[in-house]
């Protein structure tokens, strides 16, 4: 089934006159990992808003063209039963945590759709399980680090069990292994429970391996859909769209253009070695 659809979509913020997002065309199945990839105003946080509802719903804006969400047309669904559906971690946790306890937080959105008690618990001990913070159901999520308080904003959007998972800018105030743990958790995410995940940033250096698929964005319209070795292949438009090539990008393209037709594409350390690994073999050990 389709994660979501979207279908000629523009967006136009009330009382703006520049559209955040221009004829956008995508469609997601379940359980793909996608990167929602776009510098400064590229529309990364408006697509993110529509897919739960908060676009128009929360925030006033002409919506034209269709956003169809596991095949509800957004629009005339509630946002109450679009959070049972897509669960959505913002760029700051803190703007998210607001309860005294850790459990507090994660019970919060099942209170509010009035599920049982019982399953309540069973949820909160599960998300907080998945997300590594078991035994932390009553600490203050304000004494909690940047990296817990992420996973917490994380379990709290899990205890929804929602289908599709949408992270804006989820690394911003993380530092490189509080990155890795999120990634891993990412990856688990979908390996265990199918969850379909998209992940806007502005930067893909380290997510050229977790992603199946990057969508990048630019000025509200979408440049580029594909895989990360089709989309980040193309250093150009990337820089265009002011987004930094990752690193391994510019080697594969500086490799390429010392020995033409010697490598193939690669976007993973381990494609990489491989590469390196053929051309050394093939030009008898004296290069590169
Ligand atoms: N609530 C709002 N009201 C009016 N205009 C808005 C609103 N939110 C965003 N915009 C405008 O919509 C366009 C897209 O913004 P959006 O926040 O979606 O971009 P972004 O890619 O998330 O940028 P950033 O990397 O800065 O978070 C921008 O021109 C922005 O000024
Ligand atoms: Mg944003």
């Amino acid at each position: 089934m389709r994660a979501f659809e979207l279908t000629k979509t523009r967006v136009r913020y009330r009382g703006s006159d520049i559209l955040a997002l221009c004829d956008v065309s995508v469609g997601v199945d379940e359980g793909e990992i996608v990167l929602l990839l776009g510098s400064n105003n590229a529309g990364k946080s408006t697509f993110c808003r529509l897919l739960n509802g908060l676009v128009p719903h929360s925030i006033p804006a002409q919506v034209d063209g269709a956003v169809e969400v596991l095949g509800r047309d957004v629009s005339k669904t509630s946002v109450a039963r679009l959070a049972t559906l897509v669960g959505m971690v913002f760029q700051e946790p803190e703007s998210q945590l607001f309860c005294m306890s850790v459990e507090e937080e994660v019970a919060f959105g099942p209170e509010n759709i009035a599920i049982p008690r019982a399953e309540i618990i069973s949820r909160v001990e599960w998300a907080l399980g998945v997300v590594g913070l078991s035994g932390y159901n009553a600490r203050p999520p304000s004494n909690l680090s940047g990296g817990e308080k992420q996973r917490l904003a994380i379990a709290a959007a899990l205890s929804m069990r929602p289908r599709l998972l949408v992270l804006d800018e989820p690394a911003y105030a993380l530092d490189p292994a509080g990155r890795t743990d999120l990634y891993a958790l990412l990856r688990t995410l979908r390996e265990r429970y199918g969850m379909t995940i998209i992940i806007a940033e502005r930067d893909a250096e380290e997510l050229t391996e977790l992603c199946d698929r990057v969508i990048l964005l630019r000025s509200g319209r979408v440049v580029a859909d594909g895989a990360p070795s089709e989309v980040l292949s193309r250093i150009d438009e990337m820089v265009v769209a002011g987004v930094s090539p990752p690193q391994i990008a510019h080697l594969s393209a500086l490799l390429a253009d010392r020995f033409p037709g010697k490598t193939r594409p690669f976007f993973t350390m381990g494609g990489a070695e491989k590469e390196i690994a053929d051309l050394v073999r093939t030009s008898g050990g004296d290069a590169p």
